[in-house]
């Protein structure tokens, strides 16, 4: 019986710090309000808005190379890449490919996973299923966003520019027969298409507009296509309702109930939604890691940056029972239940 064990993990931000003073600068906000709404403390920006070098592909690649040497494995013992991003260097071809010649792999598969806030537990679950097939025996499995070159930083998109952030995250999943290893318990995904444009960038797309437009009548963009929309009440009734539901079938699952976890990681959005999941499930303050403070929401880098810290801060130890949980734009959630 193949288990899927995560064998390396590693994350990388810019260094380039921007605080909520920072943001105050050049938007109607405050610390105070950014504090007090998200938990958001500072974020990671890429130094310039266009950079050919600092690409999203680059920060997963960096991401897995410390993966890769905690794992103690080289590009060459990888036999697949699964890359999760909603912001991709190209609008195609995605950022897997682009990763698969940055580190040097064979030509290997690489697949991009396009689901968000959910992207790395979507990408974490089919990582799974490769390695429970036997299909595969050591994925690299990445998160990465780069936020920073697509945000309205002018007041119409404050309630927006200020969450986000860019950095990237990535683990090695590998198949073991060993019957001492952890291994993924359960994974659940979900979705509900009708909330698409809740929380969406428009444009370019074949709904509204193709690149054509940009280049004969760009006038007629609205900021609501070009740049990140969110109804954020909206979004964030739906995530306390799916998060404990997607949670609990992770758990019910597996068998385990929520005072059996070591550690719970969910998808950075808000530290809000975040405190309302930990009472909801009375799970104590060391049992649920948060770094929103430092990174903001990076979306499908989140939970992968969030468990690479926990590890390496010794929080997360082999044996531990980790419960991953996302909600995000599609709407889609979903879990992902690890022994480590
Ligand atoms: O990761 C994917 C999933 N995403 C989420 O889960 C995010 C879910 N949503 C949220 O986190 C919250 O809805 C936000 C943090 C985005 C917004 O917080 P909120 O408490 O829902 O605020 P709001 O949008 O209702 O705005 C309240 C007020 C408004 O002013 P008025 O109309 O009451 O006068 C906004 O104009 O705050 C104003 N506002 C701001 N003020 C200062 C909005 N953004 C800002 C800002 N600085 N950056």
């Amino acid at each position: 019986m193949l288990k899927s064990i995560i064998k390396g993990f590693g994350h990388y931000v810019p260094n380039n710090i921007v605080t909520n003073d920072d943001l105050a600068k050049v938007m109607t906000t405050s610390d105070e309000w950014i504090t007090e709404r998200t938990g958001i403390k500072e974020r990671r920006h890429r130094k310039s808005r266009v950079d050919a070098e600092e690409t999203t592909s680059y920060l997963g690649y960096k991401a897995s190379l410390k993966a890769l040497e905690t794992a103690n494995l080289t590009a060459k013992d990888i036999d697949f890449i699964i890359f999760a991003t909603l912001s991709p260097d190209y609008y195609f071809p995605g950022c897997g490919v682009v990763l698969q010649e940055l580190l040097g792999c064979d030509t290997i598969g690489a697949l991009d996973v396009r689901n968000q806030c959910s992207g790395f537990v979507y990408a974490m679950s089919v990582a799974n299923a490769f390695i429970k097939a036997g299909t595969y025996k050591n994925i690299l499995v990445v998160g990465a966003e780069i936020h920073s070159f697509g945000l309205d930083f002018s007041d119409a998109g404050r309630s927006v520019s200020v969450i986000f952030g860019d950095g990237a995250g990535a683990v090695v999943l590998s198949a073991t027969e060993d019957e001492n290893a952890g291994d993924i318990l359960a994974v659940n995904m979900h979705s509900e298409g009708k909330y698409a444009e809740e929380l969406a960038v428009k444009f370019p797309g074949t709904k509204y507009g193709w690149s054509d437009q940009l280049v004969k009548n760009p006038d007629a963009l609205t900021t609501q296509e070009v740049y990140p929309y969110m109804n954020g009440n909206f979004v964030f009734k739906h995530a306390v309702t799916r998060f404990p539901e997607t949670m609990m079938e992770a758990l019910e699952k597996a068998g385990k109930k929520p005072e059996d976890l070591d550690m719970f990681i969910p998808h950075q959005a808000n530290l809000r939604i975040s405190q309302f999941v930990q009472q909801r499930f009375g799970l104590l303050d060391e049992k649920v890691f948060n770094n929103i403070q430092k990174y903001g929401n990076t979306t499908a880098a989140s939970i992968a940056i969030a468990l690479s810290e926990a590890i390496e801060q010794g929080k997360v130890k082999r044996g531990d029972l980790v419960l991953l949980s996302a909600f995000g734009s599609g709407f889609t959630w979903g879990s992902v239940l690890f022994e480590y």
